[in-house]
């Protein structure tokens, strides 16, 4: 990164790298950091340790120029895309063959890890950095960028992915300072083995001057951790609000282009991530929406220059609202269950119930959860292994159960050969669920006529139940 000045706090001469100290025998384009310990202040006589950084003079962005094809260009024109609104950038990283996160969630479309670069007259700050693992591309947009110092690094999150970066920047912008709330703090100092030092530690509501620009914090905790806080650039009205409101997508383009697809990304992002904190969501949107916002600029996914596209998508996914849908996540060995869950999707759809069956064995989990924010009705349909659920029907409720959607009516179906404590089972893993467990219908070996009619009164069952819903 560049070379940085630094001033004599006695008498106030500044050591510039550019021009070195010829005199005492330091060359022109000398790092102040590299001058011998041995040398003395030319005008004072005080050692190096009485210098300190100069930061009015170092913290300017300056565009850098780059070579093109078509000349020479000026940074703001070769990475127009990069900029949100003049002074703000995004410097992130997209980790386009990322297929899982948290070794858990799939990612079919990749993600990325959004950090913005805010330039102020008189300080700069980074909103969130990235997973570690893309440090050097984040290096690279800010070095394309001519950021040659930082000041304050906003942590918004401690996950990782957000804040896994701070390390390497805390090694390479010296001075910089982690700008975060007290909870937050605790977690980086665990999960990064920070420094007490390294942190500047914010209230709900305070406010941080860059010099033009004014940061305002917003807690806005469980979205997705308890730290879990909102920054908001109150001149230019861009609220960045890390997870909340993220979707999963590796793109280079910097705002939403296809609203239709994006909210696909973000109900999987919710989904996954957000449904368990439904009432949390609620209130923090809130309290986001006294503020008036141009721009929400999440960390993982397109910024919206819509706001009210995700903030009334969120709305109705954390609404009580529920559909006529119905899903069956089944699991089937000798053909039984998948023959009784078959048999009851013809009946819902006799029904006019949309069902969707989902074959645990093969299905995208996530497109499961997708379907989980507003589904009325799951139906669990699995076989008897040794005594209990098959281990994939018994994955699908413990997630279904972690994920706490809105769903109001449950059903246990299957096959069984001698004997066993499915349904009691299952039922003992929907504990977190406010859902009304429907008569489960076990049936041994192959469907007999008898077993159909108590498949065809469940169907009957959901339906009526599903009236209630309008
Ligand atoms: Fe994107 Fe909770 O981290």
């Amino acid at each position: 990164m560049g070379m940085k000045k630094y001033r004599c706090v006695v008498c106030g001469y500044i050591y510039d790298p550019a021009e070195g100290d010829p005199d005492s025998g330091i060359a022109p384009g000398t790092p102040f950091e590299e001058i011998p310990d041995d040398w003395v202040c030319p005008i004072c006589g005080v050692t190096k340790d009485d210098f300190e950084l100069l930061e009015d003079e170092a913290i300017k962005i300056t565009p850098k120029n780059i070579e093109t094809t078509s000349g020479t260009k000026e940074r703001s024109e070769e990475l127009e895309f990069n900029e949100i609104v003049p002074g703000v950038f995004y410097v992130g990283a997209e980790h386009w063959d990322r297929r899982l996160f948290d070794e858990l969630i799939p990612l079919p479309d990749g993600t990325s890890y959004n950090a913005y670069i805010i330039e102020g007259n008189d300080k700069i700050a980074l909103v969130d950095t990235v997973d570690p693992e893309m440090i050097e591309v984040l290096f690279n947009k800010l070095d394309r960028l001519g950021v040659e110092h930082i000041d304050y690094i906003i942590a918004n999150h401690a996950e990782q992915d957000h804040s896994g970066a701070i390390p390497y920047l805390l090694e390479e912008y010296e001075g910089a300072k982690v700008v975060t709330n007290a909870k937050c703090k605790n977690m980086l100092i665990d999960l990064l083995q920070l420094e007490d030092d390294n942190f500047i530690i914010i209230n709900d509501g305070d406010t941080l001057d860059l010099g033009g620009r004014t940061l305002k914090f917003i807690f806005t905790p469980w979205v997705h951790w308890p730290e879990t806080m909102t920054t908001y650039l109150v001149e230019d009205k861009i609220m960045f609000t890390c997870d909340f409101f993220g979707s999963h997508r590796a793109t280079n383009r910097l705002f939403v282009e296809d609203e239709h697809k994006v909210l696909e990304d973000a109900k999987r992002y919710y989904a996954e991530i957000m449904m368990p904190f439904r009432k949390h969501i609620q209130k923090n949107i809130q309290k986001l929406e006294q503020y008036e916002i141009r721009y929400i600029a999440p960390s993982h996914g397109p910024i919206y220059p819509k706001p009210d596209l995700i903030i009334d998508a969120y709305k109705d996914w954390i609404s009580d609202r529920v559909e006529n849908k119905v899903l069956i996540p089944y699991v089937s060995m000798h053909e039984s269950t998948k023959i009784i869950a078959e048999f009851l999707y013809e009946e819902l759809t006799a029904r006019g119930i949309k069902t969707i069956p989902f074959n645990l064995i093969e299905t995208d989990l996530g497109q499961y959860a997708i379907e989980l924010v507003d589904a009325a009705t799951v139906v669990f349909a699995s076989p008897m292994v040794l005594g209990g659920a098959h281990p994939q029907a018994v994955y699908a409720a413990y997630l279904t159960n972690a994920l706490r959607p809105k769903t109001k009516f449950v059903g246990i179906i299957g096959s069984y050969g001698w004997g066993g404590k499915m349904a009691d089972q299952i039922k003992s893993l929907l504990v977190n669920m406010r859902a009304e467990i429907l008569e489960p219908v076990l049936i041994k070996g192959l469907p007999k006529d008898e077993d159909l009619d108590r498949l065809i009164t469940l169907a009957d069952t959901i339906a009526e139940k599903h009236k209630s819903l309008t």
